[in-house]
């Protein structure tokens, strides 16, 4: 299976996650969360004090930290600078900080270049919003997840304590606002993409379409 990678692209709650993992433990491929690593170059510049409003301070600061992410589908590992960052990126204040960052051109090119390093020479499942259009076009196999956005946001919620369905679906709306409309990379649905709608399917139903749809492309 080297040489194969899989893009998976999709909105915040369609999925990707998930069936990323499972797809690539039913191939035995390594799996990449570039949404972690956002996430991460995120924490770190909220723990340094910069200034996310202004796009300069964010490009001017990005090439800084040292971001290793771990591909073992089972155990997704995500360090900045040596220290375990896994649980941290996915509180609120990074949730919510990220798509601003994600927005600079500059953080964007270190860190797609930092994924192109990782992919390497493939055998590897990808998520994130720019994987088929941006960080590997060439993807025999690229899929875009999607779900109602009430789906989406049950899930979310579903994940997170004390938050509720409607709270979510006006938090990701915004994200996926700001992830859609950026100039750099925006989020969509990259050429030869094959869509998913994942609102009416068990995760391995998902799972199994994308399966099928890897042996048929392959
Ligand atoms: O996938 P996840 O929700 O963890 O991604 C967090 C954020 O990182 C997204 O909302 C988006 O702003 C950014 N992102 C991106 N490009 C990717 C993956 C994530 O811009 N390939």
């Amino acid at each position: 299976m080297s040489g194969l990678v899989i893009a998976m692209d999709g909105p915040s709650g369609s999925g990707k996650s998930s069936v990323s993992r499972g797809v690539a433990r039913a191939l035995g491929l390594r799996y990449l969360d570039t949404g972690a690593m956002y996430r991460a170059m995120t924490w770190w510049m909220l723990r340094e004090g910069v200034d996310l409003t202004d796009p300069a301070a964010v490009a001017a600061r990005c090439g800084e930290p040292e971001l290793v992410a771990g591909t073992d589908p089972d155990g997704p590992t995500i360090h900045v600078d040596g220290i375990d960052v896994a649980g941290p990126i996915r509180e609120a204040d990074v949730t919510g900080a990220v798509s601003a960052v994600a927005a600079v051109p500059e953080v964007r090119a270190r860190l797609v270049a930092r994924q192109r390093e990782i992919i390497g020479a493939g055998g590897i499942v990808v998520e994130g919003r720019d994987i088929g259009s941006v960080v590997c076009p060439d993807a025999p196999v690229k899929i875009y997840l999607t779900a109602s956005a009430e789906a989406r946001a049950r899930r979310r919620s579903a994940e997170l304590t004390g938050s509720s369905v409607d709270d979510q679906q006006a938090a990701m709306a915004r994200r996926d606002a700001l992830d859609s409309t950026r100039k750099a990379d925006p989020l969509l649905m990259a050429d030869g993409a094959i869509e998913l709608d994942t609102t009416a399917l068990s995760l391995e139903e998902v799972i199994g379409e994308v399966l099928s749809l890897v042996a048929k492309r392959r």
